[in-house]
């Protein structure tokens, strides 16, 4: 079945499909071949074969989830050692997705949301503090390290009442450089084979970073059981909480791979959306007049927006979603047969047969988004737009039963800094800045920084 998948032209014997890529830029190197190659494609890696797919209709017959389901494979797979059995690494047939999923999931409804507001605003604060030093200082301010300051505060205060003081560095807190140095390792482990002495290396660096991070939690988490409850926030959840109906907790071991899971995949991704978003405010600036608009007009001159004035701010949400659609930070899931089918009709599968989604190129099919694709416009997401549009062909958050728990939470964090950002300063990009996109299993534009102007009007 294979066969009628094409891959690249030039297979080398043993290595595979390696001619032209790059270690650092799987996801790149995916994109270029997912357009040289069309909707389906393979790529082989020594002697693995890897099926990848980003038109519409495999991807939207690939979100029934009567016959498929997550794949724990790949980049995700190779961050087992570090996140074990925790929410987002675990297989679906792990007992202890479900408990924690039925434990966890409370932790991010409307009411727990509304609650974390007043926590997010703090830290916010803390970023603008920060931005209007730089700016007096006359510096432009480093917009991936900021951001990812601000999401790492924002998910450690809400989820675990922890402070990283991320602000108060001058280089990224260790935990941070602990968890790119293991989004990378597990990374680099799917693409070119490194030599021995050199991969030696790595595993033992990536080895010491697993253990800061274990350190880490494991300190975070004896702190609150000495100290009582926190505000009823992730943790407590975590340590307090049984399953409803089975009365069963999480173990020891496992509220550490979920503390994990939970400081990692709630900041790094937000960041990287963030940091896109900023890029291309200060690229289009009729763009960002009419967002800033728009905050004016519904939060007036409050000096702290309401929980639902975030909601409100639907423009500003159509600038985060077409971002997260141009370069959507997750940029790919896998997902597996879980019966023998035929996908879309053409291509038989057997069951656990799987393939990954490339979501980046699923978000630019010119047969549903256009042969404008690759340009920027919210528009594509006002309501009439998104109306006509088949479903299932924007999945920055994954599909399913798996897709992300904390979709809502990341989307209030980001719309409300995007907004307290915008009405406070002009952003006035760097003329010389050409988008380059790093990976380290996410996506974050490299090295992008941003001078500011303190507005005058209205806060
Ligand atoms: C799952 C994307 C923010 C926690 C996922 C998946 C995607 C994703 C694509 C599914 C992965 C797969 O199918 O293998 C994003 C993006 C975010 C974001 C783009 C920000 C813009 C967050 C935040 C949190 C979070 C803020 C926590 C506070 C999780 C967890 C899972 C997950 C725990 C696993 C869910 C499960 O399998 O039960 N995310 N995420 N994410 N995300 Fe997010």
């Amino acid at each position: 079945e294979l066969d009628r998948i094409p891959h690249p032209p030039r297979r080398l014997p043993l290595l595979g499909d390696v001619l032209g890529v790059d270690r650092r830029t799987p996801l790149q190197d995916s994109m270029r071949l997912a357009r040289e190659l069309g909707p389906i494609f393979r790529r082989r890696v020594l002697n693995r074969e890897f099926v990848f797919l980003w038109g519409a209709k495999l991807a939207a017959d690939m979100a029934d989830e009567t016959r498929f389901a997550k794949h724990v494979g790949l980049g995700v797979a190779n961050l087992r050692p570090v996140a074990g059995d925790g929410l987002f690494t675990a297989y679906n047939h792990e007992p202890n997705w479900q408990l924690a999923h039925d434990v966890l999931a409370p932790g991010f409804s409307r009411e727990a949301m509304a609650g974390y507001h007043s926590m997010m605003l703090a830290v916010a604060g803390r970023l603008t503090g920060h931005w209007d030093r730089e700016l007096a200082a006359g510096r432009t301010v480093d917009v991936p390290g900021d951001m990812t300051r601000l999401t790492l505060e924002t998910i450690a205060r809400t989820g675990f009442g922890h402070d990283f003081g991320s602000f108060e560095r001058d280089r990224p807190h260790p935990f941070v450089t602990a968890m790119v140095g293991t989004l990378a390792y597990a990374q680099r482990l799917n693409s070119l084979p490194m030599p021995p002495a050199l991969q030696r290396r790595a595993a033992r660096r990536n080895a010491a970073d697993i253990a800061y991070l274990n350190d880490t939690v494991d300190a975070l988490v004896a702190a609150r059981r000495e100290s009582g409850r926190g505000e009823g926030d992730l943790l407590d959840r975590m340590l307090e909480t049984a399953h409803p109906e089975t009365g069963e907790r999480l173990s020891a071991e496992n509220v550490r791979k979920q503390v994990i899971t939970f400081l990692v995949a709630g900041h790094e991704t937000t960041s990287g959306a963030l940091s896109f978003a900023l890029y291309y405010l200060a690229r289009h600036p009729e763009i960002a007049a009419r967002a800033r608009a728009e905050v004016d007009r519904v939060w007036g001159d409050t000096p702290e927006p309401g929980y639902d004035q975030v909601a409100r701010l639907r423009y500003l949400r159509r600038v985060l979603d077409e971002s997260l659609r141009l370069w959507p930070t997750a940029p790919a899931f896998a997902r597996e047969a879980t019966e023998d089918t035929v996908l879309a009709g053409e291509h038989p599968m057997r069951r656990g047969g799987w393939a990954l989604v490339l979501t980046p190129m699923l978000h630019r099919d010119p047969e549903v988004w256009g042969e404008d694709a690759d340009r920027f416009d919210p528009d594509r997401f006002d309501a009439k737009a998104v109306r006509g549009r088949a479903p299932h062909t924007f999945k920055p958050f994954g599909t399913g039963a798996r897709a992300c728990v904390g979709r809502q939470f990341a989307l209030h964090e980001a719309t409300l800094v995007l907004g307290l950002l915008l009405r406070r300063y002009e952003l006035i990009p760097d003329p010389g800045y050409r988008l380059k996109v790093t990976e380290r299993l996410t996506l974050m534009p490299d090295g992008l920084r941003l001078g500011l102007e303190r507005r005058k009007a209205p806060v």
